[in-house]
């Protein structure tokens, strides 16, 4: 357990803009610091930081809190690990009575990964330093190479001994079970240790944690692959895995761009000649997940390859994703055979640095001269590469970019500009024709996505919305069915109550916000008609001269539950309705018109937050808002509670 003081310490200690910048790029914004969500995936930031009240909050997913909780969620960790990380960072000494007991097995068991993994480490370092066979072939083959001995501490380098169970024996005597060593991958099923006579290079994760172990033969033994690696674990997705980040983020930050190399020696070497801004794909190409975590920290890239034809054939695969994300991609090509790290070791950080600043040509150049080279005077191949090319462009969202590139191309190419443009504008409408299907898709999806946030609202009150605009259509139309299928059944006959205007009375006052015309006149028409004192059935609406309106009592009377069902299949929650609609047409009525409420309360909330975010409001204009906005939040929770119990009667 750790002290309550020593507890309100770090709380007090916590800085959340100091904090966050460790994994987002924050600019600022009014008073406050905004930057891309950390927890979703974005294109334009919605991730706000407030250093005055010392807390976070993102308006795309709703994550939001106090420092503690940003480390709980980034880190995954539970409240006391978060407490001791935040501890460690501003060194803080804990007073702490024993090991908490307060973990999650979940947590418990990833914890016990993590320590065996550092355990693992310090096994292989130890080799490397204290081993006389380690010392000789291991720390001797990397001082040949180049390396000093505060670089491959830096790196935490090591060495796996020649031995079936080196490593095995050690862990055992440790007490570590022999599970927990082959769910990493560190021992084979056959019970002996993986790595055996291999370089040992640790992989961290962004905050310095081992996940994973790389092992370099030491031989040039071509008949054996040169690294194996760690299985994918629950530490370790290799896809999300940038080798050397947690040592480069804050270069990367200080000098707003990001090198990207392909192998782990390149990373060491590059650090060692004190260039620190640098991370490894480690030989694959980039996958979304790796462009997302440079993206948070800076929008520059510069990818560093060998010149050989993988390399550049590398360099350009994957491209396209980071062209996409409108990062500024840069590439340096390393002459001669070279790789980053023997180019810096023969030639030096000054001829290093030289080729970034003078060879680093901007990605669309770079892919032109590289695939026009020997083919200007073949006028397919040309032309196909000319159209692979503005394809690329086309794929970039700033349009003053792709003005400029297409510029370029034209001049290099000698083709003229207006062809280009016509090329590009072509591509441009089959992204949209494409984005558009997506759309239409993501549209049918949202239903499901709204159901299911507001069931996550039934069950955690406390959770924000997150936007919900657009699709009040949908409980517009719920409100025009049952007002055709129960308008005409009474909700209270001593009093003369039709449900039909039971339901008017209801929701009169949003009909100035219809989003949907057509089921706005159909209800207004109806109401009309109950002030004359007719009361319409579902044959009415069936045989009514307006064509729409009798499709529409058609769609309701042949699919009648067709909204409930579904909503009901998804939350569970409607069974009653679901099974006898017939008979439980009231639950259905007030559902549909809790429903159609809560839509509309929501869409309040959103207004409101889009307002808050654009810091339009004065601080009078804030403080009233807040006050009816939580209003509002009380009055959505209650319909969301009661849209739970509501049909149980
Ligand atoms: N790689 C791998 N498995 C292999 C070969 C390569 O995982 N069998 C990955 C490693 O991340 C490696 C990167 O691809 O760092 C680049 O490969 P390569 O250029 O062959 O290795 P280097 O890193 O240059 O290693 P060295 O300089 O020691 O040869
Ligand atoms: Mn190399």
């Amino acid at each position: 357990m750790i002290s309550r003081k020593s507890i309100d310490s770090v709380i007090e200690s916590s800085r959340i803009d100091d904090i966050v910048r460790d994994y987002v790029d924050l600019k600022p914004r009014g008073s406050n610091l905004i930057g891309l969500c950390p927890f979703h995936k974005e294109k334009t930031p919605s991730f706000y930081v407030s250093p005055s009240k010392n807390i976070y909050k993102c308006f795309g997913c709703g994550k939001g809190g106090h420092p503690v909780q940003f480390i709980m969620e980034a880190e995954q960790l539970t409240f006391p690990e978060a407490i001791r990380q935040l501890a460690k960072k501003y060194q803080i000494q804990l007073e702490e009575t024993h090991r908490p007991d307060d973990y999650s097995t979940e947590n418990k068991e990833l914890e016990s990964l993590h320590i065996l993994n550092q355990f693992a480490l310090e096994h292989f370092k130890s080799n490397l330093w204290k081993d006389p066979v380690g010392r000789a072939v291991a720390l001797g083959y990397l001082k040949q190479r180049g390396y000093n001995e505060s670089t491959i501490e830096k790196f935490e380098l090591g060495f796996a001994l020649d031995a079936n169970d080196a490593l095995l024996n050690e862990a055992n005597q440790n007490g570590f079970k022999e599970e927990f060593l082959q769910k990493l991958g560190l021992v084979t099923p056959y019970h002996k240790d993986f790595f055996r006579n291999r370089l040992m290079f640790p992989i961290h994760n962004s905050t310095g944690k081992p996940i994973a172990f790389a092992g370099r033969i030491l031989s040039s033994e071509a008949k054996i692959a040169k690294y194996i690696n760690s299985p994918e674990t629950e530490l370790y997705q290799k896809s999300k895995t940038l080798y050397g980040l947690h040592l480069a983020k804050k270069s990367i930050r200080d000098k707003n761009q990001c090198i990207l190399v392909e192998g782990y020696t390149d990373v060491i070497s590059l650090h060692q000649a004190g260039i620190e801004n640098v991370v490894a794909s480690s030989g694959t190409s980039l996958t979304e997940e790796q462009i997302q975590a440079i993206k948070r920290i800076t929008p520059n890239v510069l990818i560093l390859y060998d010149g050989d034809a993988a390399g550049i054939k590398a360099a350009t695969r994957g491209v396209d994703l980071i062209l996409q994300e409108n990062l500024n991609v840069r590439i340096a090509v390393i002459p001669d055979n070279d790789d980053p790290d023997s180019f810096i070791q023969k030639k030096g950080t000054t001829a290093f640095e030289n080729l970034l600043t003078e060879h680093a040509l901007d990605f669309i150049l770079f892919k032109l001269n590289s695939q026009l080279q020997g083919i200007q005077n073949d006028p397919v191949k040309k032309s196909i590469v000319i159209q692979d090319i503005v394809r690329s462009i086309s794929i970039i969202p700033d349009p003053i970019r792709r003005s400029i590139y297409i510029k370029e191309t034209s001049s290099i190419t000698k083709v003229d500009e207006q062809s280009l443009i016509e090329v590009c504008n072509k591509f441009l409408n089959d992204l949209k024709k494409q984005r558009a299907i997506q759309e239409k898709r993501k549209a049918l999806d949202h239903d499901e996505q709204i159901l299911k946030e507001q069931s996550d609202t039934l069950t955690q009150p406390g959770k924000q919305m997150t936007s919900v605009l657009g699709l009040d259509e949908f409980q517009e139309k719920d409100i025009c069915r049952v007002l055709i299928l129960y308008g005409h059944l009474w909700y209270n006959e001593q009093e003369g109550i039709s449900y039909a205007s039971y339901i008017i009375s209801n929701i009169a006052d949003t009909l100035p916000y219809f989003e949907n015309e057509f089921y706005k006149q159909f209800i207004l028409d109806i109401s009309s008609q109950i002030s004359e004192g007719q009361l319409p059935d579902i044959n009415y609406f069936l045989s009514h001269s307006n064509k729409l309106i009798a499709e529409l009592a058609l769609d309701f009377s042949i699919n009648k539950y067709e909204y409930s069902s579904n909503w009901s299949d998804k939350l569970g929650i409607y069974l009653h309705t679901q099974n006898e609609p017939d008979q439980n047409f009231y639950a259905d009525v007030h559902q549909s018109i809790l429903r159609f409420k809560l839509k509309k309360y929501n869409k309040a909330i959103s207004d409101f937050e889009s307002k808050f975010k654009s810091n339009e409001l004065s601080e009078e204009e804030l403080e009233i808002e807040l006050k009816s906005h939580q209003h509002i939040i009380n009055e959505r929770n209650l319909i969301a509670g009661m849209l739970r119990t509501v049909i149980i009667q």
